[in-house]
Parts: C-alpha cells; sequence; structure tokens
C-alpha cells in the first residue's frame, strides 16, 4: 500500500501592538490563542522600542492599534511609525492586516490610528490583506469578541496571501 504523506509549511503571523491602556494587546492574546497550532506560528511584539527593521521578519503581519490624541498612533508605536516615514523601505513584498481599536465619539479621528499605519504601509509599496477593522469602543462590543470572529476569516486570507507570495 501506498503511504501519502504531506507537509504544509507553517504560517507565520507576527502581530504588532500599539496600545496605551493594553486593550489592542488583550485582542492580540485572543488572536494569539485562536491561530496558534501546530500549522500556524504567532509571534506578538508590543511595538514600543520597535524600528522598520521588524518587517525582514518571516511571515505576514498583523498590525493591530489603536488611536489617541488628535487621531494619532498610540506613544508606544510612535517609534515604529516616524521610523517608518523617515526610512521609507521597500515594503513591496509585506502583506499585512490592521485591526484597528477607536471610539466613534471621536468622530473626526475615529479608528486614524489604524488608517495613519494601512496609509504608510501602503505608500511604501506593501499590500493589505482583507479590509481594515475598525473596532468601536462606543458599540458595546468587546474588541476581544470582534476579533477572535475576523480572526478566523483573515486566517484563511493570510493562508491565501502566504501562498501567493512563495
Ligand atoms: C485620551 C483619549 C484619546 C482618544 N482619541 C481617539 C481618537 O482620536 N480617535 C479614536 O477613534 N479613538 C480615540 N480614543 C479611543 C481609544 O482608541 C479606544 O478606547 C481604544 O479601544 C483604546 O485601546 P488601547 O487600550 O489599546 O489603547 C481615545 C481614547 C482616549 C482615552
Amino acid at each position: 500500500m501506498v503511504q501519502y504523506s504531506y507537509c504544509q509549511m507553517t504560517l507565520k503571523i507576527n502581530v504588532l501592538v500599539g496600545t496605551m491602556t493594553g486593550t489592542a494587546q488583550l485582542v492580540a492574546q485572543e488572536l494569539e490563542l485562536a491561530w496558534d497550532d501546530g500549522e500556524v506560528q504567532v509571534e506578538t511584539l508590543l511595538m514600543d522600542q520597535l524600528d522598520c527593521s521588524v518587517f525582514a521578519r518571516e511571515g505576514v503581519f498583523l498590525i493591530c492599534t489603536s488611536t489617541y490624541g488628535q487621531g494619532d498612533v498610540p506613544d508606544n508605536a510612535k517609534p515604529l511609525y516616524e521610523d517608518l516615514k523617515a526610512k521609507r523601505p521597500d515594503l513591496s513584498q509585506l502583506r499585512y492586516g490592521v485591526f484597528g481599536l477607536g471610539d466613534r465619539t471621536y468622530a473626526e479621528t475615529f479608528n486614524f490610528g489604524g488608517q495613519r499605519f494601512d496609509e504608510l504601509l501602503a505608500e511604501l509599496g506593501a499590500r493589505r490583506i482583507g479590509e481594515r477593522v475598525k473596532h468601536d469602543a462606543s458599540s458595546g462590543v468587546l474588541p476581544e469578541e470582534m476579533a477572535s470572529e475576523w480572526g478566523e476569516e483573515w486566517l484563511k486570507l493570510a493562508r491565501r496571501a502566504a501562498g501567493q507570495a512563495a
């Protein structure tokens, strides 16, 4: 009898977290629990101390960030955001998703943190996987709940994107 065996390549997902009070980190933890198994390897990194060299890592990326101030990225995300703006690396090989957190009470700047990263990465040639998520803290929906539901679909798209890139 012939036995067939195949080996599916492990998908690596780097989750980069921009947060002020930890909500985005809860979202990342939820996604890591949902995704991380034998076939998917998730690494979650707080953006503190990161610079644009982080995008040399293997795998796809998820930017998981809230919004503060006048529609700014959170303080811990500023060094990475500013480094990308200053160095403008070619990110045409990069595939990424965005899970943004915000509050519609801030009508003029709703979810600008995620939007800023999204626009900058696209300018640098990176291609987004799926739609940008815009969680609204005033909606009553917990971001972790939204994340686990959304995460299933996004994982399928990420697998496809990683296959295309290979
Ligand atoms: C001082 C302050 C400013 C904020 N500014 C904005 C804003 O401009 N736009 C927005 O969509 N949300 C804004 N938010 C809402 C946060 O982004 C939202 O509550 C988010 O879930 C917090 O996530 P974090 O705990 O990961 O930082 C602000 C919240 C605070 C406390």
